[in-house]
Formats: C-alpha cells, sequence, structure tokens
C-alpha cells in the first residue's frame, strides 16, 4: 500500500533547503516528536508523509501547551543552552551539516519597534518603551524556538488506542528562530483565539501552567515564564499578525478577544520602571545585555481553576526521557 503523501511548494531553493535542515533537526531533537516523515524532495517541493488530523482549537490549548513545553525545554538541553538567544546558534545535524538558526531579534525587533511606534496595530497595549523592554528582557533569558505555533501547524489526530488524549503532528518546517520560553506559546494562543474566537483565561492559566510544568519536568533549573512575559508575549503577536486578519483562519482581532486577566498582566508592563539607559526605546536600540530579569514578574498561578479539566501531566506525545537524551534570516511572515 502506498503512503499517503502531502506536497508543499516552495518559492525557491533557499527556503525549501531551510525548511529540509529544519525538519531535520527538530525530527531529531526529541525522538518521539511527531513529524511527517519527508517522502521525496523535488526541486521546488517537499512531499511529506499525509498526515490525518485537524487543526488545533481551544480544547486542544492545555495539552499543546505541554507539548511546547517539552519540545522547548528539550532544544534548550540539547543545543541552545551554549549561547544567547539573540544571536543565531549553530546545530549539528544527523547528515554532518551544521545549520543556523537565525537569532530572537534579527529581523523582528525593528518590525515590532516600528509597528508600536507608527500605531498599526488596533488596539495595542504596547508603547514603544514598554515593547523596547520586553524585547530587551525576553532576550536576556534561556533560549527557545519560534516554529509559529499558529493552529494550522500543529494537526491534532485521533488516539491510535485507549484513553492516551489526542497528541499533537508538528507540521510546516518553514520557520524557525531561536526566541524566549514562552514566545510561541503565546503564538499558539493568539493564533486559536484569532481564528475560533475568544479564549477564557482560565484556559490561558491552564496552559501556562501546563507549559512551565513540562519544561521543569525535563530541565528543573529552568525558570517558569511568568504571565506577565506571556501576556507581553501576545501584544508582540498582535503587532506581527494583525496585517494577516481577515487571512489564513484569522477572523477576530486579538484586541477584540484577549482575555481580562491577560489584558491586565499586558497593562503591567506599561508601569514606568528603571532600565539601564541603553533601553531607551527614543534610540529604538533593543540589543539586549545578558541579565536575569525573565524571572522577577508576577509569579506563576499554580492553582486549579474552575472548569479546567486540562491534563496536569503531558499527554505522553513526546517521551518524558531526561534532559539529555538528546546566515541569519529575517524574519516573514507571522514571525
Ligand atoms: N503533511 C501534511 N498532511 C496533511 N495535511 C497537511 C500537511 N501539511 C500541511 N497540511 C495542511 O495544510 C495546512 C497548511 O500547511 P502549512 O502550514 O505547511 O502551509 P502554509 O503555507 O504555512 O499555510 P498556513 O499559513 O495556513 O500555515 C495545514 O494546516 C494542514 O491542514
Ligand atoms: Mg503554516
Amino acid at each position: 500500500m502506498s503512503l499517503a503523501t502531502w506536497r508543499k511548494t516552495y518559492p525557491d531553493a533557499d527556503t525549501l533547503a531551510r525548511a529540509i535542515r529544519n525538519h531535520s533537526w527538530l525530527a531529531t531533537l526529541v525522538p518521539a516528536l511527531r513529524v511527517p516523515s519527508v517522502v521525496a524532495v523535488e526541486e521546488h517541493a517537499i512531499v511529506f508523509e499525509r498526515v490525518a488530523g485537524v487543526q488545533v482549537g481551544p480544547s486542544d490549548l492545555a495539552p499543546v501547551a505541554a507539548h511546547l513545553g517539552d519540545l522547548h525545554a528539550a532544544a534548550y538541553a540539547a543545543d541552545l543552552h551554549r549561547g544567547p538567544l539573540e544571536r543565531e546558534a549553530v546545530v549539528d545535524l544527523p547528515n554532518g551539516h551544521r545549520h543556523n538558526i537565525p537569532g530572537f531579534l534579527a529581523g523582528r525587533a525593528n518590525i515590532v519597534l516600528s509597528r508600536v511606534t507608527s500605531g498599526a496595530a488596533r488596539g495595542s497595549l504596547l508603547d514603544p518603551d514598554s515593547a523596547a523592554a520586553l524585547l530587551h528582557d525576553g532576550s536576556a533569558g534561556p533560549a527557545a524556538i519560534y516554529k509559529d505555533s499558529n493552529p494550522r501547524n500543529l494537526l491534532i489526530t485521533a488516539p491510535a488506542t485507549g484513553p492516551t488524549p489526542s497528541c499533537p503532528v508538528t507540521i510546516d518546517f518553514d520557520d524557525l528562530t531561536l526566541a524566549p520560553f514562552g514566545y510561541d506559546l503565546a503564538k499558539l494562543i493568539v493564533g486559536v483565539a484569532m481564528t475560533t474566537g475568544p479564549v477564557s483565561d482560565h484556559l490561558v492559566s491552564a496552559s501556562l501552567n501546563t507549559y512551565n510544568d513540562a519544561v521543569r519536568r525535563r530541565v528543573p533549573d529552568l525558570p517558569d515564564v511568568s504571565a506577565v512575559f506571556l501576556a507581553g508575549w501576545t501584544e508582540i503577536h498582535h503587532l506581527l499578525t494583525f496585517p494577516y486578519l481577515g487571512r489564513n483562519g484569522y477572523r477576530y482581532s486579538w484586541d477584540e478577544v484577549r482575555p481580562p486577566a491577560v489584558h491586565a498582566a499586558a497593562l503591567s508592563l506599561l508601569r514606568p520602571r528603571v532600565r539601564p539607559s541603553s533601553m531607551s526605546a527614543a534610540g529604538h536600540d533593543p540589543i539586549p545585555a545578558r541579565h536575569g530579569q525573565l524571572t522577577t514578574s508576577q509569579p506563576v498561578d499554580r492553582t486549579a481553576q474552575p472548569g479546567d479539566t486540562s491534563p496536569r501531566q503531558p499527554p505522553g506525545c513526546l517521551d518524558s526521557a531526561s534532559a539529555d537524551d538528546s546566515a541569519s534570516v529575517a524574519c516573514d511572515g507571522e514571525c
């Protein structure tokens, strides 16, 4: 019986080659990460194994958050702990080649700051100063990845047998950069809300908890992502994803659907605070110094919320083995 396939075309050879390398690194990073196999590589297309699954919806948020936390901690433990996240990382691929993963700020900081300064995104809660501070402070923490976890880029498959929760299959290997922990979780939350409508504070809180739990399970020393940082990242994604409203399945603007506690947490970023003079938003120079501000904001609420039926354990989609099992590209698109 022949394997059902999915053919994805690419605009140029570089984009295709980068997707292949991203796939290769991610596929071997965590042995149990579920990705479609590459069946063939053509001049302008990659033929993937076809995945029988559906896009992520609100009920998948908490388990998929656990999946992301486990993946991010695995990436950190395997390779990314070696360097700061504002600079590109060089990682080894199974074929012996090396692969560059662009840093977090490259191509991203300028877009964020120009959009926040011009007021391009309706209802943004960030001002230039708070956006610059957020990028700076976030870049001082440990490095995870951004793989554009919009709800179309993770497919939920039916469990093979028994009561095991459905597991996400990771697809779309086009975009991969370094990012702070929590950044891609914020993309997932914003992407789901923009696609299907408002998500509750309970769901956001449960997702953050399952994410942090999964990270800590794999690398106990990593600090939790705070609710304030998560809210800040959702605002950055609002700035970056707002232009796609009406396309890509996005029917709601984040400013219409962000839940109240996330709104309040994002507003707290606007409070005046003392920062190094190099962080002047007027200079628009968010090049970070490494310092440990990541854990200084609000503690995470770990209490179970009413109506929170999300699992407290990861869904078993990645193996839970120990942590050691394991050219700069401009930000383009929903970064
Ligand atoms: N291997 C696959 N098996 C089954 N369906 C797939 C596969 N790859 C992609 N798809 C389908 O196509 C959709 C978009 O795929 P992909 O994310 O790779 O393309 P894209 O150009 O980035 O589009 P988008 O902007 O919607 O994410 C997925 O959400 C899924 O429905
Ligand atoms: Mg995609």
